[in-house]
């Protein structure tokens, strides 16, 4: 193997190396699919190499030198004493001498001349051994190599499927929306078809500061306040909240300005104060789950006053039935507060419905309470959200990071449940905190990782 290829050879060899120390000394946990680079294997890639170094270098390479040096001069001296015996042949004594002389002399080249062939043959199986092993490390290196490239194609691959996604928003971008299907307002009394969108993706003014929250339109909304948005963070331990924020327009809460701040309390939490995300406005009242009781919250935007309705007894609260999916629960989830064209309802679970999603309509009057109870048998962990739409209740499920689909629904009018809904949608952010229709624009409003997003909704 020539010099300059070695020389690449440990060049590949102390850039793997360089790596692998790396790699060592790095304390960040890495969370990754892929294998990761074999380490080891360089290691012992490295030992084999350094071995048939000095192999090579050993002194058995000068031995055969040495030899071959001493047999050269030995058969320069032959020569030189069979010219000597040539001149001075006189057919005596003293030829016969010289010849016996020669004779040894012979012997010994020839004990000269076997020692170098043992020598020999030793180098050539020695060299057959070093082609073996260099032969072998080629190959490894090979290996190492194309695990490197392996990694690089992926890194390619992902690289081509983000611009493939890029490219789909554009053209969906491009795409003209549908024509809204229904008259706002109006309950379709069909089936759910389609989630479409999102029609609307934004961060807030709070920008990433809080994972957790909610925001929408009032269906019922006081005189003047028709295009209004409201929107609730939950500002400490992404658990509670103390007020609520109005806009006067969709483009000031993209640009969140002019926000109204609604304080509900001056401390946070609280008595009265917001727990959990799945909240919503109706009929200019704030409708959420009461800090650390089993009860619904009325928080009245105009007079600031708060009532409550009690849910069942041993109804989960403070993370005992959250939504869910296989990876993790969002936290304090308990109460889902959702707006039909009928109301307000709130999803729950407790102890005696072992779990299971229970659906109460609450009836606004000077007091709120609970009116009409339901009993499904879907597990409130297995959901990630709840919706009503025209008296059906909706639930999701999480699917991958892409992907949220409804697959649940429940007719509150015949009973009827279904598990094999397939209707998925898209999603910007990988988990979504709350999630709330509003029957007034058919939209559905979503809350996910801090960004406000929302989206239409077809009917069969
Ligand atoms: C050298 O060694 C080989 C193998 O041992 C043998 O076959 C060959 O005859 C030897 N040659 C001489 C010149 O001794
Ligand atoms: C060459 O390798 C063989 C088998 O691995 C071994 O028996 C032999 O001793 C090796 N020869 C030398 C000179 O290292
Ligand atoms: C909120 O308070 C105002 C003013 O007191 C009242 O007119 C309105 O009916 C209240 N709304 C609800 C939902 O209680």
């Amino acid at each position: 193997m020539c010099l300059s290829k070695w020389k690449t050879f440990f060049l590949f060899l102390s850039l793997f190396i360089v790596q692998g120390v790396m790699a060592t000394d790095c304390a960040c946990e890495l969370t990754s699919g892929e294998k990761p680079f074999p380490k080891d294997k360089l290691l012992s890639m490295e030992t084999s190499a350094v071995a048939c170094n000095q192999k090579i270098q050993s002194a058995k390479v000068s031995e055969e030198a040495s030899l071959r040096l001493g047999l050269h001069k030995r058969l320069l001296q032959l020569q030189d004493e069979v010219s000597v015996l040539e001149q001075e042949d006189d057919g005596g004594l003293y030829g016969a001498v010289s010849l016996r002389i020669i004779e040894l002399e012979l012997a010994e080249i020839l004990q000269l001349i076997n020692r170098l062939n043992t020598t020999h043959n030793m180098h050539l199986s020695l060299s057959t051994n070093v082609t073996a092993t260099v032969q072998q490390l080629t190959e490894e290196l090979k290996q190492l190599e194309e695990f490197d490239q392996m990694q690089i194609i992926q890194k390619l691959e992902e690289n081509k499927g983000l611009q493939r996604s890029l490219a789909q928003c554009h053209e969906e971008l491009q795409a003209t929306p549908p024509p809204p299907t229904l008259p706002p307002g109006t309950c379709p009394r069909r089936r759910l078809a389609q989630v479409n969108g999102p029609s609307t993706y934004t961060i807030t003014e709070y920008g990433t500061s809080y994972y957790y929250g909610s925001w929408g339109q009032d269906p019922q909304p006081g005189p003047g306040r028709e295009n209004w948005y409201w929107l609730v963070a939950l500002t400490s331990s992404d658990v509670f909240a103390n007020y609520v924020l109005l806009y006067r327009s969709f483009s000031a809460l993209v640009a969140g300005v002019d926000s109204m701040v609604i304080s509900i309390s001056n401390d946070n939490p609280t008595t009265n104060t917001i727990q959990g995300p799945n909240v919503v406005m109706y009929g200019d009242a704030l409708y959420y789950g009461c800090y650390n009781t089993p009860s619904v919250c009325r928080f009245n935007v105009t007079s600031r006053e708060i009532t409550t309705a009690a849910l069942p007894a041993n109804t989960g609260i403070n993370n005992k039935f959250p939504f869910c999916h296989l990876g993790a629960c969002y936290v304090y989830t308990d109460l889902d507060l959702m707006t039909d064209d009928s109301g307000v309802w709130v999803a729950y679970a407790s102890e005696e419905s072992y779990g299971n999603v229970m659906l109460s309509q609450v009836e606004s009057g000077d007091v709120p309470k609970l009116g009409r109870t339901l009993k499904t048998s879907l597990h409130k962990r297995t959901a990630t959200n709840t919706f009503m739409a025209c008296g059906v209740l909706y639930a999701t499920r999480y699917v991958d990071k892409e992907t949220e689909e409804v697959f649940y629904s429940f007719d509150t009018r015949t009973g009827v449940e279904r598990y094999d809904l397939d209707i998925s949608f898209k999603k910007m952010q990988t988990n979504i905190q709350s999630l709330n229709y509003n029957p007034s624009d058919h939209r559905l409003y979503a809350y996910a990782n801090a960004y406000a997003i929302s989206y239409d909704v077809i009917f069969e």
